[in-house]
């Protein structure tokens, strides 16, 4: 029996549905952003749903197959799980088809490796190739498009891995919408992640992500994967970050990070140590935090300028860091006896990663005092707590993960909340500084010798005002 096609309007923005054309999204605001898209209203088949005791549910065997680049396995939560999809996203030109041309190239060392270039010809996927060095024969790579004939030549071949570059140029023929178009992505990847299910092959999507950040077209394909993993970096730097930020199959936000070199991406064996390869250690504003990310810690430098209001309200800006945090962190500075009401503020985390956990709460303190002060902080200091609206310094989770990432790469102080201290056995060569309240910790740190000082004028103590 043949379906019947209805017509309906979908926002290019979120995905929401309306019979009629909207000037405006009611779901997400976005203007003009319906476009007319035919569905197939499917029929449903005759066959019931069945359910079983819980203890007789089949388990997956699940071995996971190795991408060769571990940093990519880390992030995937040990490699690439038997019939999942992974979302891969990132801006155009980031590096995503080179990276999973590397990965492909790494799985094809056993089995075979499908590459759907869907948005590129197979010739500029060669020539890629052989800029990486490839030369095997068991990566295939084909540039159909239309997602039922990739569905097929992927059942015919029977690979170990498929990849799809881009689920923005492949299309359904059975709808009369234009390839990107909500519709057009999402019954494709529907299409490739029932093929996934049933062959129990991984498949890897590449999606371009717009500039706000959001997947381009439905943020719903974000539903349908079992991981969606970020391709981050900025296009003039050649350091790029990869981040899991959702995965049915392992931990969230864990991080690798890659350098561009001719022959692709490259991890940088040792992140912490590439992240504070540029810091300048005794100049004012400048503190080390251990981050959480994933399942690892890494340290990061957030620097904070303070100086007087050149007019008007003076400007707070936060990069890399939460901007309401330090709103929070300054009117709690207030009330510690720092008054900042009048000088701006600028604080952010370099590197390009963001500091995004309360954890950092500390460090963004600590920084904001050394610049207002403009007396470095102590030398070898890292620091770390979560600060409350009532200046108290909170502990945080994974305290002995942040000290050793903060021994391993020389550090020698590590200032952290009192409550952590129980719990915890320090490395024998850092000494601890347990803190309870804001205050104290802002007074700790005035009286602090100040080693390390790079010019006369920042040794000289400098009132707040
Ligand atoms: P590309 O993989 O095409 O980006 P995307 O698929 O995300 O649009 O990479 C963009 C360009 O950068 C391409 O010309 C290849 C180049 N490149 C390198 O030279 N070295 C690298 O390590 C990477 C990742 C890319
Ligand atoms: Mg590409």
């Amino acid at each position: 029996m043949r379906a019947r096609a209805t017509t309906v309007f979908a926002c290019q923005s979120c995905g929401a549905v309306s019979p009629k054309w909207l000037g405006r999204c009611a779901d997400c605001g976005e203007w003009n952003s319906y476009v007319e898209e035919r569905r197939e209203a499917a029929a449903v088949s005759a066959r019931e749903a069945d359910a079983r005791p819980i203890g007789d549910a089949e388990v997956p065997v699940s071995v996971r197959t190795s991408t060769t680049l571990p940093g990519f396995d880390r992030v995937l939560g040990g490699g690439l799980v038997p019939g999942s999809v992974v979302l891969l996203g990132g801006e155009p030109g980031i590096g995503k088809s080179t990276f999973l041309l590397q990965a492909a190239r790494g799985v094809a060392g056993a089995a075979d490796v499908l590459y759907a270039t869907a948005e590129e010809s197979e010739g500029q996927i060669r020539l890629r190739g052989e800029r990486l060095g490839i030369r095997t024969g068991r990566l295939l790579v084909s540039a159909e498009t239309e997602v039922s004939r990739i569905v097929a030549l992927a059942e015919r071949r029977a690979p170990a891995l498929l990849v799809v570059d881009s689920i923005q140029a492949v299309r359904d023929e059975a709808l009369a919408s234009a390839p990107g178009t909500v519709s057009q992505v999402r019954e494709s990847a529907l299409r490739l992640q029932r093929y996934s299910k049933t062959s129990s092959v991984p498949v890897i999507l590449i999606g371009h992500v717009t500039k706000d950040g959001s997947l381009a077209g439905p943020k719903s394909l974000e539903h349908l994967v079992d991981a969606v993993v970020a391709m981050e970096g900025e296009r003039a730097s050649l350091r790029r970050i990869l981040r899991a930020s959702k995965n049915r199959f392992g931990p969230l936000d864990e991080l690798a990070l890659f350098e561009m070199t001719a022959e692709g991406l490259e991890e940088v064996p040792n992140a912490s140590a590439a992240l504070l390869s540029e810091r300048r250690a005794g100049l004012p504003g400048s503190a080390v935090t251990a981050a959480r990310e994933g399942t690892r810690s890494l340290l990061l430098e957030i620097q904070a300028l303070v100086g007087p209001a050149v007019s008007g309200s003076p400007r707070r800006v936060a990069l890399g860091v939460d901007g309401a945090r330090v709103a929070l962190l300054l009117a709690v500075l207030e009330r510690a006896g720092l008054p900042l009401s009048s000088r701006e503020v600028f604080v952010s985390c370099t590197g390009g990663l963001e500091a995004g956990e309360p954890a950092a709460d500390l460090a963004i303190v600590a920084a904001i005092v050394s610049s207002a002060r403009a007396t470095p902080l102590p030398e070898g200091a890292v620091f770390f707590g979560e600060i409350g609206l009532l200046g108290e310094i909170r502990r945080v989770p994974a305290a002995a993960s942040r000290l050793k990432e903060s021994a391993a790469l020389g550090f020698t102080t590590v200032y952290l909340p009192s409550g952590n201290l129980g719990d915890i056995q320090a490395p024998p060569a850092l000494a601890l500084r347990g803190i309870d309240r804001v205050a104290d910790f802002v007074a700790s740190l005035g009286a602090a010798p100040r080693a390390g000082a790079s010019s006369a004028e920042s040794t000289r103590p400098a009132p707040v005002r």
